[in-house]
């Protein structure tokens, strides 16, 4: 918990917590998790992507690793556990194990991905896809909203970007990926539960809608010759509501627009908006996408306004490895706890691991399930059991 406070003290804003890719407040929270990973025994390094990543030899040198981990970056004004819970309780297990002087049949590689949440570069788990050697060349040209490409910002931070494809981990070279996170959600509340394993991570759609209209004055334009594109874009967004709500399975947010010119007395020419559909069935989120496409076709064309739609990202819905739940919940029931099983309806890491290594996810009650929010909250006694199960979970893991 200490070391959640310390890396909140990390923020762009003080007072509130933002930590982005490869900012500066990023570079001091990445140098505190290698101090804490050589402190356990690791040998700990960042990679090329930014990833902080520390390795515990197993019984000898160079055997396969089973990959803990979670994120280091935030959302803007986020909570301090999302992600950092993840890291910092993999990292005591770690200690712990080296302080007992032990070894296992495994070496254990603790990551603190560098970017998951996708805030500065709007595209996500960049550290994660860099490590499964799924991230396509052409994502570094990603711009952020000063103009500055991810390869600029890797340079600017002191990292090439052409080892980059160096990073990649060989299927054979990890045996499971296991992730302690938040739940970020009320079901562990509900059920009275302190932890809980996750089955799947939901799959999403991410769009960049952006609209053209005709920028006026607010005063000596008649509202039947106005192409308001903000008018427009509050049409979409409920638009994306409605569809989001046909079905019980479907979540869909607009959770950024912006309007230019964007003052009192001018109709908006221009607005951007982004929509982010997410389900854990695969076909109900891609038909939800089909029909916000035809959707907000269908109102700019009776508003006769310009459109633009850009697919951000997608993922499938990411199943959790049933060896590696079972085995989760007998280190959750060892604890006294009734094992729960759960999805999650936030993107993870594993989703992108999952390429190269079978994953699993270990939930720890959040209260009231608020997260991404400066109110995210957990108990330390929550944060003991998770960690407790984490590391039963390590010390008896069979691949
Ligand atoms: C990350 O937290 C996400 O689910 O957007
Ligand atoms: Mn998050
Ligand atoms: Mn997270």
């Amino acid at each position: 918990m200490q070391r959640c406070d310390a890396l909140a003290r990390h923020s762009e804003l003080p007072g509130g917590l933002t930590r982005v890719f490869l900012s500066p407040e990023s570079r001091a929270a990445g140098e505190a998790v290698l101090g804490w990973m050589r402190e356990a025994g690791m040998q700990a390094r960042l990679d090329a992507i930014g990833n902080v990543v520390g390795r515990y030899e197993g019984a000898r040198a160079g055997l396969p690793c089973l990959m803990l981990g979670s994120h280091l970056d935030t959302v803007r004004d986020a909570g301090r556990y999302d992600g950092m819970l993840g890291v910092v309780s993999a990292i005591e297990c770690v200690h712990v194990l080296n302080t007992a002087g032990r070894r296992l049949p495994f070496s254990v590689e603790v990551v603190g991905f560098g970017d998951e949440e996708g805030v500065r570069f709007g595209t996500t788990l960049l550290g994660s896809r860099a490590l499964a050697g799924t991230l396509d060349p052409k994502v570094l040209e990603t711009r952020d909203a000063a103009g500055k490409s991810i390869a600029e910002a890797l340079r600017d931070f002191g990292l090439d970007p052409c080892f980059i494809p160096d990073i990649k981990k060989q299927a054979h070279e990890v045996l499971a990926y296991a992730e302690l996170h938040i739940e970020q959600g009320p079901v562990l509340e509900a059920e009275r539960l302190p932890v809980g394993v996750v089955s799947a991570i939901n799959g999403f759609t991410r769009l960049r809608v952006t609209l053209r209209g005709e920028a006026g004055h607010a005063g000596t334009v008649p509202m039947h010759l106005r192409r308001d594109a903000l008018a427009a874009a509050a049409e979409c967004v409920l638009a994306v509501e409605k569809i989001s709500k046909a079905h019980r399975e479907l979540v869909g947010t607009v959770g950024r627009i912006e309007a230019r010119p964007g003052a009192i007395n001018v109709i908006p020419g221009e607005v951007q908006f982004t929509v982010d559909v997410r389900s854990p069935e695969d076909h109900l989120r891609r038909r939800a996408s089909a029909s916000v496409h035809d959707e907000v076709k269908r109102i700019c064309k009776d508003r006769n306004i310009e459109l633009r739609i850009e697919p951000l990202q997608e993922f499938g819905s990411s199943a959790c490895a049933p060896w590696l739940m079972a085995q989760l919940e007998r280190a959750v029931e060892a604890q006294g706890v009734r094992a729960l099983r759960l999805p999650s309806g936030a993107g993870h890491d594993g989703m992108a691991i999952k390429q190269i290594a079978d994953i699993a996810m270990l939930f720890v009650r959040c209260k009231g399930g608020i997260s991404h929010h400066p109110a995210e909250s957990i108990t330390e006694e929550d944060a003991r059991v998770g960690a407790a199960v984490l590391f039963d979970f390590i010390s008896n893991f069979k691949s």
